[in-house]
């Protein structure tokens, strides 16, 4: 069994209940952030908080809690799970309950949720993944709310091909995340992400720093046009790193096998994360990346 943090306690995740009339159930008003543990020390915990009080300005919501309050809850539930050898957070924190059951009255409460970190199939970073694209995108992009209807259903399209992640493209043939990770590309010898209407990853801008010196980072819309043009490409987020790209639809990504620009990208974000597991303090991340 887990412990859970819901609304000030500690209980058993079985015994975890929120109100049916929180507008969290009622009208999907919230928002989340996840993140994983190397070492057991939550990966960049105050910017994914930090993320977290933004997702809540975007939408509207009010938090009743400080950044150090909720990252001091986290660190107390990490602990209270001692069995777990690295940990998945999701913090989620509610609309609450509303007397005209559709705008939040300021009474929304503070979830923390960790679990066993799940292993990914290694193959998926040996061979590199495929992933298809999906007509569809984000409302209020930099917000991750959870109103997550466009991830669901591009995820459950992706597994439907076989695919591990869907790429939103927009009408204007832009690539711009996944439904769950964010892109980059290799094109010119330059590694080109998308800057805008995405969420701003922790796990992409920790990339990008860690990079910037080795490859020319340009930040710019990137076209579905410009896929056969791709040298290299990979997703990035908290639970799958940096996961190489070697499929988009039917277009094989170079030579469809795992690049060496992207093996080496893999592997700096490894080098990271095991010296931020042991405790040597880590990046400071800028507020937006490039
Ligand atoms: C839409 C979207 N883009 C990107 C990401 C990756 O963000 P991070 O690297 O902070 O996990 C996520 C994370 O779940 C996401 O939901």
């Amino acid at each position: 069994m887990d412990t859970y943090y819901i609304d000030g306690q500690f209980v058993s995740d079985d015994k975890s209940f929120i109100s049916a009339k929180d507008i969290i159930v009622l009208r999907g008003f919230g928002v989340f952030d996840f993140l994983i543990t190397y070492r057991k020390r939550p990966f960049h915990l105050e910017e994914h908080v930090g993320r977290l009080e933004n997702s809540a300005k975007q939408i509207g919501l009010e938090l009743r809690h400080t950044n150090s309050e909720i990252c001091e809850i986290v660190r107390e539930t990490v602990s209270r799970n001692p069995r777990h050898t690295e940990s998945a957070i999701r913090m989620v924190y509610t609309g609450g309950i509303s007397s005209d059951g559709l705008t939040p009255d300021g009474r929304g409460i503070l979830m923390v949720m960790v679990t066993q970190k799940p292993d990914l199939p290694p193959h998926l970073y040996t061979q590199g993944a495929k992933v298809i694209t999906v007509d569809a995108g984000r409302f209020l992009p930099a917000a991750k709310s959870t109103c997550y209807l466009s991830a669901v259903h591009a995820t459950l399209a992706a597994k439907r091909q076989g695919a591990v992640e869907a790429l939103y493209v927009d009408r204007d043939d832009r690539i711009l995340e996944g439904a769950t990770t964010n892109f980059f590309c290799f094109i010119g010898g330059r590694l080109v992400t998308p800057p805008r209407d995405v969420l701003s990853g922790v796990t992409r801008s920790v990339v990008i720093e860690l990079v910037k010196d080795l490859y020319e980072v340009e930040a710019r819309d990137v076209r579905m046009s410009e896929a056969g043009h791709m040298q290299e490409a990979f997703i990035t987020a908290s639970n799958k790193e940096v996961m190489p790209v070697v499929g988009v639809d039917d277009l094989q990504i170079g030579n469809g096998r795992v690049g060496e620009r992207v093996r080496k990208i893999m592997q700096a974000f490894r080098d990271y994360t095991n010296s931020y597991g042991l405790g040597e303090s880590g990046l400071s991340l800028p507020a937006t990346s490039v």
